[in-house]
């Protein structure tokens, strides 16, 4: 296949669950139906969803190799078994998200460029593998004194048609990597499986708490480096300009606008699917995550498009042995009578959430208010609008 000029093969893809909706075919983009993702704390490996770049590389753990260069005293080769018995394991639960998750619902408001992702770009495992920080303390990185600020991933997916078929590519701050409570992991297994090749087979980086973009997977090399990652998808993607910024004049824009680090607050409502007529009493179920490590401390509920509001019950918070809150909760509510609905055969209603974290940070309300050229971080309130029955027409059937 050719695009941008590149030849690329997506001939020999791993298989995938036949039920993923599909949002973009190769390279492959794709997102567990709604319903689904909300129907355990740890999603399952074939349900998680994928977000590619460019093909999957087809990596034998037997000859794998991990760089490890730059700003360090002892730049290392290891082999993936090197990985596993040099270094502590550690096991750690986190949920990733894409910073692209909700676009089609930004685009809604106003058309924006990218992948067209629903509600489900995000699904939460069991992480294990080393800490990054005990890896480049054994290569012995520089200080933060010394300009050792950034981390640089490099992974083995060549082929990038965004980057003129670079491999992918991103990084985060040394801050970030050798923090001992920032739980960034080098990942050989997921759900206590190695890796599958969609995932990042045999290595990934697990970033927590920032966007997925971050964790890089078929990580090939990191490099400490005084810069951030030269990738397109660091220095061009994965940033919020203002709404001023358009196709002409983004170029002024790519330096001065930062690139996204930690996620912000979300929330949505994944049951009911949106248009559903119901019967009382129903219940609403849905995720709330934030960003950092940040707890969700509330999920509010309304059943009027947001007049009012009330709180939902916080479900499935597990944050292991971590100290910082890396994992989304899940939420439900169940209604049981709508004041609306008297004497009446139906009534339409807009459910709507919106979720509150640690640090008081709370969900915008319009879309319109975070609009992005590249449609990226869409954590404004989630509404579905629904209608109810009267269970006396029920009754009459
Ligand atoms: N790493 C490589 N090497 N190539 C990629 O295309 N996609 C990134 C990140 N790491 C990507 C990558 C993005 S944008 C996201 S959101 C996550 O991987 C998705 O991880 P997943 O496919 O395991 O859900």
């Amino acid at each position: 296949m050719q695009h941008n000029n590149i030849n690329v093969s997506y001939e020999n893809e791993p298989s995938r669950d036949p039920d993923f909706t599909v949002n973009y075919k190769a390279p492959f983009n794709a997102e567990p139906r709604q319903d689904v993702l909300v129907q355990q704390f740890i999603t399952p490996t074939e349900k998680f969803y994928v977000r590619n770049h460019a093909p999957v590389p087809d990596i034998k753990g037997e000859s794998y190799a991990l760089k490890v260069d730059g700003l360090v005293g002892n730049p290392l080769i290891l082999s993936l078994n090197d990985i596993k018995n040099k270094f502590e394991k550690v096991t750690i639960n986190a949920s990733i998200q894409c910073a692209g998750n909700r676009r089609t619902m930004m685009s809604e408001y106003k058309k924006v460029k990218g992948v067209g992702w629903g509600i489900a770009s995000l699904s939460t495992a069991s992480w294990s593998g080393c800490r990054l920080r005990d890896v480049l303390e054994y290569a012995k990185a520089f200080t933060k004194n010394e300009g050792a600020l950034h981390a640089v991933f490099w992974g083995l997916d060549f082929g990038c048609p965004e980057d003129n078929g670079k491999p992918y590519g991103s990084s985060i701050t040394m801050e970030k990597a050798m923090d001992l409570d920032g739980d960034v992991l080098l990942a050989y297994d997921m759900n206590g499986e190695p890796l599958t090749r969609d995932h990042g087979y045999p290595l990934r980086v697990v970033a927590p708490g920032i966007i997925g973009a971050r964790s890089v997977k078929w990580l090939d090399k990191v490099t400490v480096s005084s810069q951030e990652s030269e990738s397109f998808f660091q220095r061009r993607d994965y940033k919020i300009f203002h709404n001023g910024v358009n196709w002409d004049n983004v170029e002024k824009y790519w330096d001065k606008t930062p690139s996204l680090q930690e996620l912000s607050i979300q929330s949505a409502i994944c049951i009911p699917a949106p248009n559903s007529t119901l019967y009382l009493p129903f219940t609403i179920t849905g995720y709330a995550t934030s960003g950092g490590g940040r707890k969700v401390e509330r999920v509010d509920i309304s059943l009027d498009g947001g007049e009012t509001w009330d709180y939902a019950e916080l479900m499935g918070e597990d944050k292991g042995v971590c100290n910082k809150y890396w994992s989304w909760v899940l939420f439900k509510y169940t209604i049981t009578k709508l004041p609306q609905l008297q004497n009446k055969d139906h009534q339409k209603i807009r459910l709507v959430c919106r979720a509150w974290d640690s640090a008081s940070n709370t969900q915008p309300k319009d879309v319109k208010d975070i609009w992005n050229l590249r449609g990226v971080m869409n954590n404004s309130w989630h509404f579905v609008d629904i209608t109810v029955l009267n269970q006396s027409v029920k009754n009459k059937l």
